[in-house]
C-alpha cells in the first residue's frame, strides 16, 4: 500500500512515499536558516513556511517516489506534538487532500515515530524486535520508552524541564554560536584534546527514577562563561565537557533503563541522537552490557515524513487489535 506521510510539527515541512516500510522518497525542506537570526524558532515563521512549502513538497515527493497521486491509499500526518500553527498546516493539507483522494488520513505522534524511525534503516542486518527501550532525543522531548509492541508502550522517563536538544541549542546560545545548537556543539567538541576538564553537573543520576534534567547543566554553563572571557580553547573545552555530561545522562539513564526492565534492545531517535560522540559511547558501553543499540541513519533522525509514515502505516495495520483507541481523523466515510 503506498503511505503519504506528512510532517510539520516544526521548521522541517517534509512528505514522504512508502510502501511496507519502504521509503521511495522522503522530501524534507527546511525553514531553519529563516529562525537562525532569531537564536531559536519563531512559530510564525515556520507556519508561514508550511503553508507556501507544502503543495511543492508533495508533488516532489509523489514525483521522487514516480508514483501519481491515484495510487496513495494512505494518507499519515503528524498530529502532535508540535507548533499549533505547524501542524495545522499539516492536519489541514492532510484532511483536504484524504478528502479529494477519498482515502483515509490517519494522526501519528511525532516522539514517538522518532524511535520507529529506526525500523526505516536498510543496511541493519538484524531489524529491531521487540520489546525494547525507546530514548528520543530531540530539540522538545527527552524520553525513554517500554515498547512491548509497535502500538503497545509507555512512558517510563522524560524530562522534568529542558530537553536534551534544547540544552544543547541554548549553550550554543550562551557560547554565541547560533542556532541550532548541537551540529555546533558537536564540531567545537571534537576540536578539544585534552580531558574532561570542567565537571558540570549530571543532575538525578544517582536516583532510581528514569527522570531527566537539563536545566541545571544549561544553568552551570551559563554561570561558568560569564565568569571568564571566552577564547576559541575556552569554548572548545566548554562544549567538549557539556557534551560529555549531557552524553553521561542519557547513556546511563537508557541503560538503567534496560536493566530495569530486563530489556535487551535500545532503539534511540531525535535530533540529538546525530551526535556521533552520543551514538560512539552508547555503542561501548551498551556491548558491555550486552544490549543491542539502533540509532537511524542521520536523515530519519532529524524530522521527517518517512517516519511518520510508516508509524502510521503501523497503526493503521493495528487498529483493529487497538479498537479502543480511536484513530483520529480517519475518515470512516472514506475506509
Ligand atoms: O528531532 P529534531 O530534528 O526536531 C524536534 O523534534 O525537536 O531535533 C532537533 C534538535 C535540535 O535541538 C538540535 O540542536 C539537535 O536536535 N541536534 C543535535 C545534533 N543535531 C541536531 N544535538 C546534538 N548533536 C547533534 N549533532
Ligand atoms: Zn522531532
Amino acid at each position: 500500500m503506498f503511505t503519504l506521510g506528512i510532517e510539520t510539527s516544526c521548521d522541517e515541512t517534509s512528505c514522504s512515499v512508502t510502501r511496507h516500510g519502504k521509503v521511495l522518497s522522503n522530501i524534507v525542506s527546511s525553514s531553519v536558516k529563516y529562525h537562525s537570526p532569531f537564536g531559536g524558532i519563531v512559530p510564525e515563521i515556520a507556519s508561514r513556511y508550511h503553508l507556501e512549502y507544502i503543495d511543492h513538497v508533495y508533488r516532489e515527493a509523489l514525483e521522487a517516489a514516480g508514483v501519481k497521486s491515484s495510487s496513495i491509499k494512505l494518507i499519515c500526518v503528524t498530529e502532535g506534538p508540535g507548533l499549533m500553527g505547524s501542524l495545522l498546516v499539516g492536519v489541514s493539507y492532510a484532511k483536504a487532500l484524504g478528502y479529494a483522494l477519498k482515502i483515509p488520513v490517519i494522526g501519528v505522534d511525532h516522539i514517538y515515530a522518532h524511535i520507529l524511525a529506526n525500523f526505516l534503516n536498510k543496511k541493519f542486518q538484524q531489524k529491531p524486535s521487540f520489546p525494547f527501550i525507546g530514548l528520543v532525543v530531540s530539540g522538545g522531548h527527552t524520553s525513554l520508552f517500554l515498547c512491548r509492541d509497535f502500538y503497545n508502550n509507555q512512558i517510563v522517563g522524560q524530562t522534568l524541564d529542558d530537553a536534551a536538544g534544547e540544552a544543547f541549542d541554548k549553550v550554543a546560545k550562551i557560547l554565541g554560536l547560533g542556532y541550532p545548537g548541537g551540529p555546533i556543539i558537536e564540531k567545537k567538541a571534537g576540536k578539544y584534546n585534552g580531558c574532561d576538564k570542567i565537571h558540570f553537573p549530571r543532575a538525578l543520576m544517582s536516583k532510581p527514577s528514569l527522570d531527566f534534567s537539563f536545566s541545571g547543566l544549561k544553568t552551570s554553563v551559563l554561570y561558568h562563561a560569564a565568569k571568564r572571557k571566552l577564547s576559541k580553547k575556552n569554548i572548545t573545552e566548554i562544549a567538549y565537557s557539556f557534551q560529555e555530561a549531557a552524553v553521561d545522562v542519557l547513556m546511563v539513564k537508557s541503560i538503567n533503563a534496560c536493566q530495569k526492565f530486563n530489556i535487551s534492545t535500545l532503539l534511540v531517535g531525535g535530533g540529538v541522537s546525530c551526535n556521533r560522540r552520543l551514538a560512539m559511547r552508547l555503542k561501548k558501553e551498551c556491548s558491555e552490557k550486552n544490549i543491542n543499540v539502533f540509532i537511524p541513519k542521520k536523515e530519519y533522525c532529524l524530522d521527517n515524513a518517512a517516519m511518520i509514515g510508516f508509524a502510521g502505516a503501523m497503526r493503521f495495520q493495528n487498529q483493529n487489535r487497538h479498537a479502543s483507541k480511536p484513530i483520529p481523523y480517519a475518515s470512516k466515510a472514506y475506509k
